[in-house]
């Protein structure tokens, strides 16, 4: 090997090596510009930060045996007596939906979070992975949050949304009966057991269905926002009253809507 330098050659591989690094420049740039544009885009599907009141029935930390604070999902006391909403929803009714439906919604995912070591902040955070969930733990966590979201929806006591809901209503719909018959047509049409969601999606009022127990919180929703108002039109909301009648359900649920606690939720 010659002991000197073939210049020509050291040029040579040089201004090769020169074009290497420009390549691979323009190739990290074009990664960060796909990363910017793909993360612009993922924030973009994020819904408005919902308000924290919605939240705060549920954003409950227990001490385990090892003394770590863990979320788990709680069931709200019930607002009113299970008489209360009569006789649009009947004391049976409230009483089996509230002590044997959404308490067992509670124990199941609380099961879950404890088998599968699941640590989340908080119901949002809960929701917004609900795509990396077990079912046992995304089906009965929705089931707890839903329930809860749905008893504050009600009211015994009559009340009308407040100039900013109905204004943002009529926006969004036309006028306040409109939206009702758009909503009472969602929720009658929801294939089998499922909900019917008002949501606020970055100012923009929505109507949207859900299956089962999934929420428009979820990551895996088609359409995602903050939560409204919902209706519960699993047959077990309305089935020893009501029978197969869910149009009557809906028709009767109007009457005890919450508009005061929907107001609040729109911010
Ligand atoms: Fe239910």
């Amino acid at each position: 090997m010659s002991k000197f330098i073939n210049f020509k050659q050291f040029h040579r591989n040089s201004y090769l090596y020169y074009r290497v690094l420009l390549i691979k420049q323009y190739r990290m740039e074009l990664n960060d510009r796909r990363k910017f544009i793909k993360n612009s885009l993922l924030l973009a599907a994020i819904p408005a930060v919902a308000p924290l009141d919605i939240f705060a029935f549920d954003n409950k930390k227990s001490e385990d045996q090892s003394g770590t604070a863990a979320f788990v999902f709680a069931q709200i006391p019930l607002p009113y007596a299970f008489s209360a909403l009569a006789p649009h929803i009947d004391a049976a009714t409230m009483e089996i939906h509230y002590t044997k439906h959404h308490a067992t919604y509670v124990k199941n995912v609380n099961e879950a979070i404890a088998a599968e070591k699941l640590d989340f902040k908080n119901a949002y955070d809960f929701f917004s992975q609900s795509s990396k969930l077990s079912p046992k733990a995304k089906n009965n966590g929705g089931g707890v949050w839903n329930h809860n979201f749905f008893w504050d929806s009600m009211s015994p006591t009559p009340s009308a949304p407040s100039a900013k809901l109905k204004a943002a209503i009529d926006k969004s719909f036309g006028s306040l009966d409109k939206f009702k018959e758009e909503f009472t047509k969602a929720a009658v049409g929801q294939f089998g057991s499922g909900w019917a969601w008002l949501i606020n999606d970055r100012g923009t009022l929505k109507i949207v269905g859900t299956a089962n127990q999934d929420n428009p919180l979820m990551d895996t929703a088609l359409v995602r926002g903050t939560p409204l108002l919902a209706i519960d039109v699993w047959e077990h909301a309305y089935y020893l009253k009501y029978q197969n009648k869910r149009p009557d359900y809906v028709a009767a649920w109007w009457n005890v809507v919450n508009w005061s606690q929907v107001s609040k939720r729109l911010v």
